[in-house]
């Protein structure tokens, strides 16, 4: 049985998801453990709940290099195959990217390359985009820059505020990002330059 590892700072929606999804068969694999940099995020009560190690790593006063090999190395000790980054809140450095190249995924509320950053849901909304969405891309060393595995759009309706556009695109995350892992957890994609190239799409 594959497992993925699950790096989170707060709510913790996309993690449950994968959670379910790996519950019902459905995620080629199963959530391992699940890492948060903020102690009282409510993704660690979930992974609790779910009976998957939870670890708090406070990364203050630490260089950030030596932060990520902590990370990697709780990582490491339970035999993740696959890294997923769920809300969290960190760039994560050349050290923790070279320790699993090409096995991190993140999740991003937009259709990248548009949207990048912080708050992608109201950046759409603010730029008057007619679609939306969100996208599964690997992790390289940039912010939000690594290739497109998945993507999925949502349209951007007159009467949204960048509230309800955000649950409607969170709706679809959480089909998305299980979707995605399970590509990758039964390695059905190619990565050449840019893309990736999924068996059967
Ligand atoms: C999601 O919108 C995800 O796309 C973004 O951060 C948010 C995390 O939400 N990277 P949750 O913690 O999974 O509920």
């Amino acid at each position: 049985m594959k497992a993925i590892g699950v790096l989170v700072s707060g709510r913790g929606s996309n993690l449950q998801a994968l959670v379910d999804a790996a519950r019902r068969g459905e995620l080629g694999g199963d959530v391992g453990v699940v890492v948060s940099t903020v102690e009282t995020a409510l993704a660690l009560e979930r992974a609790r709940a779910a009976g998957i190690p939870a670890v708090f790593r406070d990364h203050r006063g630490k260089k950030r290099e030596d932060f990520d090999g902590e990370i990697v190395e709780i990582l490491r000790a339970h035999h993740v195959d696959l890294v997923c980054l769920a809300g969290f809140m960190r760039l994560l450095s050349p050290v923790f990217i070279r320790a699993f190249p090409g096995r991190i995924l993140n999740i991003h509320p937009a259709l990248l390359p548009a949207f990048p950053g912080l708050d992608a849901q109201r950046q759409a909304w603010e730029h008057g985009a007619k679609v939306s969405g969100a996208t599964v891309h690997l992790v390289d060393e940039g912010l939000d820059s690594g290739p497109i595995v998945a993507q999925e759009a949502v349209p951007v309706l007159s009467d949204d505020t960048p509230q309800t556009l955000a649950a409607r695109i969170l709706e679809v995350e959480h089909c998305l990002y299980p979707r995605a892992v399970r590509i990758m957890l039964e390695g059905r994609c190619r990565v050449e330059g840019r893309r990736v190239i999924v068996e059967g799409e």
